[in-house]
């Protein structure tokens, strides 16, 4: 409730302060997003907001809440179905229960390399057949980013998947994540980003799993001393934007978005791999050790999943046959 009346009040005083000057009106536009300043995301958010200001700063300005300042994102889906919040930068296990479709990415081992990854989600033709009931939604994805692979990390070395049992790990949100651990032999506690740290320091959890970022921007790595690269997901940031917000721009106006989403999206990309880089020698600095383990190991024993979840969910399957092709693509 707190967090509510605390995102409700932050947008009213930047409301307040854009009218009070002096009379002008322009329309703030209003992005949100869950990590720190540094986070390529953020890095995205930067571009989004030079582009739109520089061709269109007479008539709006971008204002970027990063930190889950505005409240964690399942909170901020709502302001962004109302259009009080125009943008919002989400993973997509958080939006799988509005759309269905987002479930893809949860599906784990759906891709078998990166370079797959990154050519899926970068495709115009994905986001277009991720955009297909955006008028339910509520929200339309309009450029998504890297957030890498995610793996376990935990207090005790998970070295093979006999190490997961019996243990709980924090999930994102979702009934696949859930799903995943149970087939893993582990237990599942889904809960908010922002939650994760004092979980983990109250030992509510005995891990969770990310990419490399979580050990040093949300400080995971002071906890968790063992990460394992056993690359169960890759689930891309959403740069989702507020139909209500949307269909109210002219279509002059709508390129310029559309066009900022796209500098954002190459700019994100552009710092992720070095940001990657640069966590991982930060975190073997406050201790972690990184672990490579058999990756075939932890992959055969979620693989039936793919099937189970295709036959629950069979609207997955032409984005799944896509997924599959980028693989094979990306092996030549
Ligand atoms: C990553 C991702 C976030 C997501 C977070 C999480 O950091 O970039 O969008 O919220 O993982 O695990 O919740």
């Amino acid at each position: 409730m707190k967090k509510i009346i605390g995102s409700a009040l932050a947008i009213a005083v930047a409301s307040l302060l854009m009218t009070g000057c002096g009379g002008e009106s322009k329309q703030v536009i209003r992005l949100s997003h869950s990590q720190i300043e540094t986070h390529p995301d953020h890095l995205g958010a930067l571009a989004f907001k030079q582009v739109v200001e520089s061709k269109l700063g007479d008539k709006f300005e971008v204002q970027i809440f990063p930190n889950a300042t505005l409240g964690a994102n399942e909170k901020v889906l709502e302001l962004i179905k109302q259009g009080s919040v125009q943008y919002l930068v989400v993973s997509t296990a958080n939006i799988e229960s509005f759309d269905k479709l987002y479930a893809i990415f949860s599906i784990p081992y759906l891709f078998t390399s990166e370079s797959a990854f990154e050519k899926f989600i970068t495709d115009p033709a994905i986001l277009e057949q991720l955009s297909v009931n955006s008028a339910k939604t509520g929200f339309e994805p309009v450029a998504a980013f890297t957030a890498g692979t995610r793996n376990f990390y935990s207090k005790t070395p998970i070295k093979s998947v006999a190490d997961l049992k019996g243990k709980k790990f924090r999930v994102q949100a979702g009934p696949v994540n859930v799903a995943m651990m149970q087939a893993f032999g582990a237990a599942a506690t889904p809960m908010s980003f922002g939650e994760v740290y004092s979980a983990l320091q109250q030992s509510v959890i005995d891990g969770a799993e990310n990419n490399e970022l979580a050990l040093t921007d949300q400080k995971h790595g002071e906890i968790t001393k063992f990460f394992s690269y056993d690359m169960h997901q890759m689930c891309p940031d959403m740069l989702v934007a507020s139909n209500a917000f949307l269909t109210k721009l002219s279509a002059d106006e709508r390129k310029v978005f559309d066009e900022a989403a796209q500098a954002a999206q190459k700019a994100e990309f552009a710092a992720w791999h070095d940001s990657i880089a640069k966590a991982k020698a930060k975190a073997q600095e406050m201790g972690v050790q990184f672990i490579e383990v058999d990756v075939n190991e932890f992959r055969n024993k979620v693989l039936p999943l793919h099937e189970q979840i295709l036959g629950e969910t069979p609207d997955l399957k032409k984005l799944y046959d896509e997924a599959s092709a980028a693989n094979a693509a990306a092996a030549k």
